[in-house]
Parts: structure tokens; C-alpha cells; sequence
């Protein structure tokens, strides 16, 4: 290896010790119980991105933009409940109307109105929900669509995103991470993914190209408008329209996964911002005001599929269930967010004044330091990749995965360590109602001193003759 890059390596890993170092001696107790849960639990958690090096620290409350650990931190929050709490944390709409409900029980497991006052302001916000049914999370929501879209179609073949995330649903878990062409971990059989094919995001000729090996068997084309978990890319409206296009003239479903843009890059979703027509989508996130949700929702000619009525088996499609699916208090609780986000739409202009403010002020205060990065996003949503070799600009899940993702969890690590400013690492932030110009402009005076550090490590490294 050149001396000077191992001088720089050296360099950048003592400045990640001093990092955890920080964090170590502020988060002691987080770290008992950690140790603890993870005898009881893998790896502690129960949802793999939570862990992170050297352990998660413990929550102890949130409210507002701030999460509190058990060790007394406080940290402004940009994580904010995997982006699900646009209001805030605990926020007093939902707060107010779960007090009231709770003692009206928590879990009804019969039909009620609740569920059909949620229904009816989805179907009002979002046109192309005619008819759509609850479950407990978005992988539930995912999986029920491409039932439905194989289901109505009669054909097989599921088309994703390389980098699409859609929860763990087993169908939808091939090509997630990155190398794509790779199975995604043990238990997960090649087979289960014979009928699925992975496009590459924003490459609409070689989508097409793709698509064209499958089109008689094609039964749904299912995207995210933003490739969330593989690194908030916003679609190319032409791509995402191309895809429509295609799935209309070859007989296949197009399924918009909304997941995370629902009620959060507009009140009428990602499919509004792009003016879109899909023929089903699906929510969560947002429309459970922080409480277990997802929706699948679409034309009333596939949805009615799953209507039960009269039907034998071989007639039906099997879709819906889970114990806990309209829930009293999901319902009430996102009918209260649903609401306010309706009478205050002027707040999704704010979030995304926020959100440019906070994408350009970080890559300018990174480029002053000689860091090259781009942040890439859309309305409240942003994530900061740290280009490397020939990649200048991230438009697909590959070019997010050959950015520095070490640098960039380490960016993510030094704002929470030293900055009590909270990004999981390596995963978007995302902004809420509670956030303002304030928060934003000490966030992009934290990127600045953690690009300094980053800059001096650098320099000092190349300093430094190597022992070898
Ligand atoms: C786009 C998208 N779809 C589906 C899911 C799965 O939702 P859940 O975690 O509620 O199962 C997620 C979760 O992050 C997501 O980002």
C-alpha cells in the first residue's frame, strides 16, 4: 500500500477511536443493557439497521425533535422513528387521542369505525386508494400487492429495483444490498427468487431491456418514487413514467411503494409529485401516526380480488389478516396525523425549505474542507454520500454502494457522538414539523467541524511516513 494512504488510514482510525471513545464514556448504561438484550435478543435488536458500532444507545423517551437516552443525552433526532413521525415525536394531536381511546380498548379484533374514518381520508387524499386494506406493517402491505398484482394478472414474474427495499418480505428480499447479484443472507432459498427480477433505478434502457426477457409472464412492476433505504434517491419522473408506460402496454400491474413518501413528500404522496397513476401502492410509516401500520391500496378492480364475500377459495385472493390489523389505536392515531397534516399543508413547503437548506449548507461546508459529497433527496428527506473513485454523481443504489460508506458512517457516528445530533448511520434523515432553521443551521455547523477533523486526520496522514 502507498505510505501515504496508510498514513491517512491510520489517521482516519484514530479519529474514529476518539469518537467512540466520546460516546463510551457518555453512554455507560446504554451499554450494560445492550450487553444485556443481546444474550436475549440478536445482536439486541429486533430490527437489523438499530445496531450499530460499538452498541445502540438505550431510549429512555422522545418528545419532539429530541430522543433521550437512559444515560441522560439528549439528542436532536433526524432518525425520528424511521422516518415515520413527520410531527414530531409524541406530538400532541396523537398523544391527546390516544389518552382518550385507550380506555376504550386496545385491541378490538372486530370491525369498527375507526378503521373506516382512516379508509375514508386515504381514499380523499389519495385518489387511487378507491379501495385498500389495513395491516400491521409496510412488508405486510408490500407482500399483499404483488399477491394481488399475480393474482389479477395471472402471471409470475415480480420486476424490482437493484437496492429496492420493501421489507422482509421473502419474495421481495433479492437484490437489496449490494453486491445485487448476491443472495441477501442464509435461510432465503435461490428458488424463492425465480420469479423476480431486479432493474437498475434510473437506467430506463436497461430496464426495458430486462423487462423485455420476462414481458409475457410480467405480473407487477413494484418501485419506491425515492430509493429510501438504499440511499434516498429521488426516481427520474421520465424513469418512473417509462416504467408505468410499460407495465400499461405489456398487461402488468405498476405498484408504487409509498411506504416512506406517504403524506411525507406531499399530502398526496410521491405519486402526486410525479403524476402518476398506479394501479396499486402501498403506505405505512406517516399514515400510523407512530403507531404499527401498513395500507395496500389501489384500483377497485384489483382490491375487490380480496373481497371474501361469496366466494370459494380458488375465486379469492388471500390478502389480509395479522391479528393486530386495524388496530383501534393505528387508526385513531393516524386519522390524527392525517388530519393535521390536511389542515396545515403549508407545512410540507417549510420541510422541504429545510430540507434543501440542509442538503446544500452540508455539501458546501464538506466541499470548503476539499470533501467531495453529495446529498442527495427530496423534500424532508436527505442522506450525504461521500463520493470516491469515478462516482460524481448517486442516481441508482450502485453508485450510493461504491460511495465511502465507511466515511460516511463515520460522518454519521462524530454527529452523534460529539454533536448529540442523531442519524442512524449510513441511513437518511429525516425532517419533522419540530425541526427548524436553527436545527438545521447546527447541523451544517456540526458537518463543518466534523468535516475539519475529517480534513486534518487527512493531512496529518499524509504527513505521516508510514512504518513499513
Ligand atoms: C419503501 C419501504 N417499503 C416497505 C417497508 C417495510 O415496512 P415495515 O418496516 O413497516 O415492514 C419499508 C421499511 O422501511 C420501506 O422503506
Amino acid at each position: 500500500m502507498h505510505q501515504h494512504s496508510r498514513g491517512v488510514q491510520e489517521q482516519v482510525g484514530e479519529l474514529i477511536s476518539r469518537y467512540i471513545r466520546h460516546y463510551e464514556s457518555k453512554t455507560r448504561r446504554s451499554r450494560q443493557i445492550f450487553e444485556h438484550a443481546s444474550q436475549l435478543i440478536p445482536s439486541g435488536t429486533s430490527h437489523n439497521i438499530r445496531y450499530f458500532e460499538p452498541y445502540p444507545f438505550s431510549t429512555r423517551m422522545a418528545s419532539g425533535k429530541y430522543i433521550y437516552d437512559v444515560d441522560g443525552n439528549a439528542y436532536t433526532d433526524y432518525w425520528m422513528g424511521h422516518w415515520s413521525l413527520i410531527l414530531g415525536h409524541a406530538p400532541k394531536v396523537v398523544v391527546d387521542v390516544l389518552r382518550e381511546r385507550v380506555v376504550e380498548g386496545t385491541m378490538f379484533g372486530t370491525v369498527s369505525e375507526h378503521a373506516l374514518r382512516l379508509a375514508e381520508t386515504i381514499n380523499r387524499l389519495m385518489p387511487r386508494a378507491e379501495m385498500l386494506r389495513f395491516s400491521s406493517t409496510g412488508s405486510e402491505a408490500t407482500m399483499y400487492a404483488i399477491r394481488l398484482a399475480r393474482a389479477y394478472t395471472g402471471r409470475r414474474v415480480v420486476a424490482k429495483m437493484e437496492g429496492g427495499w420493501h421489507g422482509f418480505n421473502t419474495d421481495l428480499m433479492h437484490s437489496v444490498t449490494y453486491p445485487f447479484d448476491e443472495p441477501e443472507g442464509r435461510g432465503i432459498l435461490e428458488e424463492e427468487s425465480r420469479y423476480v427480477i431486479a432493474l437498475p433505478f434510473n437506467d430506463i434502457d436497461a430496464s426495458t431491456r430486462l423487462l423485455d426477457t420476462v414481458r409475457d409472464d410480467l405480473a407487477c412492476i413494484i418501485v419506491e418514487p425515492l430509493l429510501g433505504g438504499a440511499g434516498c434517491i429521488p426516481a427520474d419522473r421520465g424513469y418512473l413514467h417509462a416504467l408505468q408506460e410499460y407495465a400499461r402496454r405489456s398487461g402488468a400491474l405498476f405498484i408504487l411503494d409509498e411506504v416512506v413518501t406517504g403524506f411525507r413528500v406531499s399530502l398526496h404522496g410521491a405519486q402526486h409529485v410525479y403524476s402518476l397513476e398506479p394501479d396499486l401502492f402501498t403506505l405505512g410509516k406517516v399514515a400510523g401516526g407512530g403507531l404499527p401500520i401498513g395500507v395496500v391500496c389501489g384500483l377497485n378492480e384489483v382490491m375487490s380480488l380480496a373481497d371474501v364475500r361469496g366466494k370459494g377459495k380458488g375465486d379469492r385472493v388471500g390478502i389480509g389478516g395479522g391479528t393486530y390489523s386495524e388496530n383501534p389505536l393505528s387508526m385513531s392515531a393516524g386519522l390524527a396525523v392525517l388530519e393535521y397534516l390536511a389542515r396545515h399543508e403549508h407545512i410540507y413547503e417549510r420541510l422541504e425549505m429545510l430540507g434543501d437548506e440542509a442538503r446544500r449548507g452540508i455539501d458546501r461546508v464538506m466541499s470548503d474542507h476539499g470533501i467531495m459529497v453529495k446529498s442527495t433527496g427530496m423534500g424532508s428527506l436527505f442522506l450525504t454520500h461521500f463520493l470516491k473513485g469515478n462516482i460524481s454523481d448517486v442516481r441508482s443504489a450502485r453508485d450510493a454502494a461504491e460511495c465511502d460508506t465507511a466515511m460516511q458512517r463515520l460522518y454519521h457516528f462524530a454527529l452523534l457522538s460529539i454533536h448529540d445530533i442523531f442519524f442512524l448511520p449510513n441511513k437518511l434523515g429525516a425532517i419533522s414539523v419540530e425541526h427548524d432553521s436553527i436545527d438545521i443551521r447546527r447541523l451544517i455547523d456540526a458537518s463543518e467541524r466534523v468535516a475539519g477533523d475529517i480534513a486534518y486526520a487527512r493531512a496529518h496522514g499524509h504527513g505521516t511516513p508510514s512504518s513499513s
